[in-house]
């Protein structure tokens, strides 16, 4: 009798090895690896792809594929815009992540809801939530004109056949877990499924140009959805994050074929559901405490855009064996690396001491140039006296103590003085960059080389 070959696959990145092994080579994640169940379909196997084959492909030269302006779709949310690369491209297929809860299916429906005004046609599929569950949702947000179509469904074959009758210009899948094709045994959300599906949805969105987005849940492990291998396969993934607790939701691109990856979006949630923060610099300042100390205000550059965030440090005597440190908001060994660089070049002593950071609002932020503005943040918690009175500091800052230049100085001082800050604490080598430029600025810039030099920054 002939052996059955076994097969394994990675339910992180869907990766596949004949042996079971404890971390995947791929991926290199740990105990992610599982045995395969005996109708799973194996990665580019020659089998029949669900839903069947749409048309046959044209081969062309570059000069023979037109492009028009209809190619771009405005998704009426400025905010949306920007992250997609300036609008909805037909075609695309665009993965809207994040921690349930967060508001993608909102997000997603307030833009059919503007789609549908503007007169395209929309194809909402939920197999999440029945069509009366959508209808309250969408009562909360406004009038929908009847453009827009639902379907409340899980599976695949009934969804193609929806899609492929109405062409729709849009279309949003709610969401990739709960959708499944039934030749596969495996459940709805399992690793075959959500690439079988992903691949169904993919090739109807190109050959059909139908912008397809699709909503997948994300834990921070990744390990329900296979978000990995997800991110390979689609033009754009969007990552819908913030904290539950706080009203505002950051929609970041982390992979985008039409666009720049480093813009965000900025939403609140409100009782008529996602509202765009036009000026986000205000609102994360909002209710921030005047001359506190270990309160700093910095700003960081989210992609073109300057954005004011305080960071507040509390430097306390600790009480343990081991002092404790915490980072929210930014990187934990960062806040570490800095604090190493404040004992040994400002001779300061934290060997006794607890130390938290945070960046308030909700915000993560990879920015290099926050540096500055937490070391101070934790200098000034450490003296227990606040800044100068509407001060703000940027710069990034080297295991030697120099403080380096960052980019874009001179977008993050006009936005200071925008908001009404006087005094500015900047790396000496920015203020060349913002002499040069000509630009009048109402702000007294003081220069950094060292960290060394910031004892005197400190009032009293
Ligand atoms: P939802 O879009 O269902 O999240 P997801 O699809 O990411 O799981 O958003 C759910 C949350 O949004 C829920 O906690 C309630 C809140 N919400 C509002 O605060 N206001 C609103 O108008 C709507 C529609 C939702
Ligand atoms: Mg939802």
């Amino acid at each position: 009798m002939a052996k059955k070959t076994q097969l394994f696959y990675c339910t992180n990145c869907g990766n596949e090895v004949t042996k079971w092994v404890g971390q995947c080579p791929a991926c290199k994640e740990w105990n992610t690896i599982v045995e395969a169940p005996d109708n799973y379909r194996k990665k580019g196997s020659a089998s029949k792809p669900a839903g069947g084959r749409l048309q046959r492909t044209e081969r062309m030269s570059l000069s023979e594929v037109s492009l028009t302006a209809e190619d771009g779709i405005d998704s009426g949310i400025g905010e949306l815009n920007r992250v997609l690369g300036g609008s909805i491209i037909r075609g695309s297929l665009v993965l809207v992540g994040g921690d349930p809860g967060i508001g993608k299916s909102t997000l997603l429906l307030q833009m059919c809801k503007n789609l549908s005004d503007s007169g395209k046609s929309v194809l909402y599929v939920s197999g999440e939530e029945s069509l009366r569950q959508i209808k309250l949702r969408a009562d909360r947000i406004g009038q929908f004109s009847d453009t827009l179509k639902l379907i409340s469904d899980t599976d695949m074959d009934a969804i193609t056949e929806h899609i492929l009758e109405m062409h729709p210009d849009v279309c949003v899948i709610d969401s990739i877990q709960t959708m499944c094709i039934n030749e596969l045994d495996s459940a709805a959300g399992s690793i075959s499924q959500v690439r079988e599906v992903t691949q169904t949805l993919l090739r109807i969105a190109k050959e059909q140009n139908i912008a397809t987005f699709i909503i997948g849940h994300v834990t921070k492990e990744g390990t329900v959805a296979g978000p990995r291998m997800l991110e390979h396969m689609v033009d754009t993934v969007l990552y819908f994050e913030g904290d539950n607790s706080s009203l505002y939701r950051i929609l970041r691109a982390v992979k985008n074929r039409f666009g720049s990856t480093n813009e965000i979006g900025v939403f609140e949630m409100v009782h008529t559901g996602l509202r765009e923060v036009i000026n986000p610099s205000e609102h994360m300042l909002e209710g921030m405490p005047e001359d506190e100390p270990g309160s700093v205000v910095t700003c960081v550059m989210e992609g073109t855009r300057p954005m004011l965030v305080e960071v507040q440090a509390l430097v306390s005597e600790t009480s343990f064996n081991m002092p404790r440190r915490t980072a929210a908001g930014t990187d934990y060994n960062r806040v570490n690396l800095l604090m190493a660089v404040m004992e040994k070049h400002m001779r300061l002593h934290f060997s006794n001491c607890d130390a938290y950071i945070n960046v308030a609002g909700g915000m993560r932020i990879v920015d290099p140039s926050l540096d500055l503005s937490i070391l101070l943040a934790l200098f000034s918690g450490y003296a227990n006296t606040p800044l100068k009175h509407k001060t703000i500091v940027f710069g990034e800052v080297g295991l030697t103590g120099e403080v380096r230049a960052v980019s874009q100085p001179l977008a993050r001082v006009l936005e200071a003085e925008k908001l009404g800050y006087e005094h500015c604490i900047l790396p000496q080598a920015c203020l060349n960059t913002i002499k040069t430029s000509g630009k009048k600025i109402n702000i007294d810039l003081i220069g950094v080389k060292n960290v060394r030099e910031l004892k005197n920054l400190i009032q009293g």
